[in-house]
């Protein structure tokens, strides 16, 4: 493809003015926003003035003067809209293992006669954990864990939850979230997804699907910051029969009345537990600002068309260089991120981070590229390829020090 076709896609793109509200380090391709967002602008200005005006001047006042103590449902209305929930569905709060745990314990209540979750072998490791500590701690439970082609035969009557990540974390493959939903609800199961992946990077639609329990992260494509607290979801149906195990004072229905007896809040807030992070859930608060007026049909457009021009850029380099794409060619069945495997993927990651363009590796041999639409060019897309084929031509990845693992990778 010629650069000025592809510079005449930016010029084309409706969300182009968006990547002004980012703050962007000069000369770098910043294709991780799946695992860490870039910074909004206003997040730097709204968190100064949190520390300084809100914690510096007005201290304890600022839970009742600024709403701190209403920040969760205050965020998770936010999120509400973007993953296509009513307001008073979604909660923002803790990180999203601890908000699987309170869940999925709920969900497993609301079908006691069934002892059975299923989910993907695949699926992120946390999801796994967590979903084994809850066996563990109830006794009684089987996991069973299958193929992403074997889920179908594996839902049965014995079936409670369905707990699945709608996009794969390693290839991007998108699930079909309404047709596995119905298949669950058909069997009596409940529906738990986790939108690590989707919430911010396009449209979910988890009313219109019938979803009974969702959770996801802050800090990924909804640019929260790191460690920002994730959110959870309980369709309004369920609210008042979900049953908050992890009963603090924050869920309770008069927290200030300081009575020794647990009585569950009304509705959503009942999912949260311990005093708020104020600062990261105000950097949360102010990151997504920047969806308010975001179109998110033409948010979804975007991603599969850098998604798409990403894959078709890299097609002679995936020849030549032995990289293999694992990420779905069909739309559908992709979320906004592409993969392949690569027998030096660590090193060759490290090698394109050393040239300015960040991805990320996934053991054993994924190198992954997250697209997020709000700030990211078709230019850019074109010049992450220009920068791997040279690590690829000069054999940059070869040298030692891109074969040391740090800590997190
Ligand atoms: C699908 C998925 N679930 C959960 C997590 C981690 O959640 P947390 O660290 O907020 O508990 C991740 C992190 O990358 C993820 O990809």
């Amino acid at each position: 493809m010629r650069i000025a076709t592809i510079q005449a896609l930016d010029q084309a793109d409706p969300l182009s003015a968006k990547r002004e509200a980012f703050v962007l380090p000069e000369g770098l391709v910043y294709l991780d926003g799946n695992s860490l967002g870039m910074l909004p602008r206003i997040v730097q200005s709204r968190v100064e003035q949190v520390v300084k005006q809100q914690w510096g001047h007005d201290l304890i006042r600022s839970w009742n003067l600024h709403g701190w103590v209403d920040l969760p449902v205050k965020v998770g209305a936010k999120i509400a809209r973007l993953i296509g929930a009513e307001p008073d569905e979604v909660v923002a709060a803790d990180s999203t293992s601890v908000n699987l745990f309170k869940v999925l314990l709920a969900a497993l209540r609301l079908r006691p006669e069934r002892r059975v979750i299923v989910s993907d072998v695949d699926n992120f490791p946390t999801d796994l954990y967590i979903a084994q500590g809850v066996s563990a701690l109830l006794g009684g439970y089987e996991l069973r864990l299958v193929k992403k082609d074997e889920i179908e035969e594996a839902l049965d009557h014995q079936t409670a939850v369905l707990m699945l990540t709608e996009v794969d974390y390693r290839t991007g493959y998108r699930y079909d979230m309404g047709r596995l939903t119905r298949m669950a609800h058909e069997r009596g199961a409940l529906a738990l997804w986790d939108l690590a992946h989707s919430a911010g990077a396009f449209p979910v639609y988890l009313n219109q699907h019938g979803v009974d329990f969702a959770v996801g992260c802050g800090y990924k494509y909804l640019n929260g910051g790191p460690g920002a607290p994730a959110f959870l979801f309980v369709a309004r149906r369920h609210q008042e029969a979900a049953f908050p195990f992890l009963s603090g004072w924050m869920g309770h229905k008069a927290p200030f009345a300081f009575i020794p007896e647990y009585v569950a809040a009304e509705g959503i807030r009942r999912l949260t537990v311990g005093t708020p992070s104020v600062l990261s859930m105000s950097a949360l608060d102010a990151a997504l600002e920047v969806f308010v007026d975001v179109d998110l049909e033409a948010l979804r457009e975007k991603s599969l068309r850098l998604t798409d021009l990403f894959i078709e850029l890299m097609e002679p380099l995936a020849a030549r260089y032995g990289f293999e794409l694992v990420t779905p060619r069909e739309h559908a069945q992709r979320g906004s991120q592409v993969a392949y495997r690569h027998q030096e993927g660590y090193a060759v990651m490290q090698a394109l981070i050393s040239q300015g363009v960040i991805g990320d590796f996934r053991a054993p041999d994924i190198v992954r590229f997250g697209f997020t639409p709000l700030y990211l060019r078709f230019m850019d897309v074109w010049e992450a390829v220009q920068r791997l084929e040279h690590v690829m031509r000069q054999d940059l990845w070869k040298d030692p020090r891109f074969q040391q693992r740090a800590k997190v990778t």
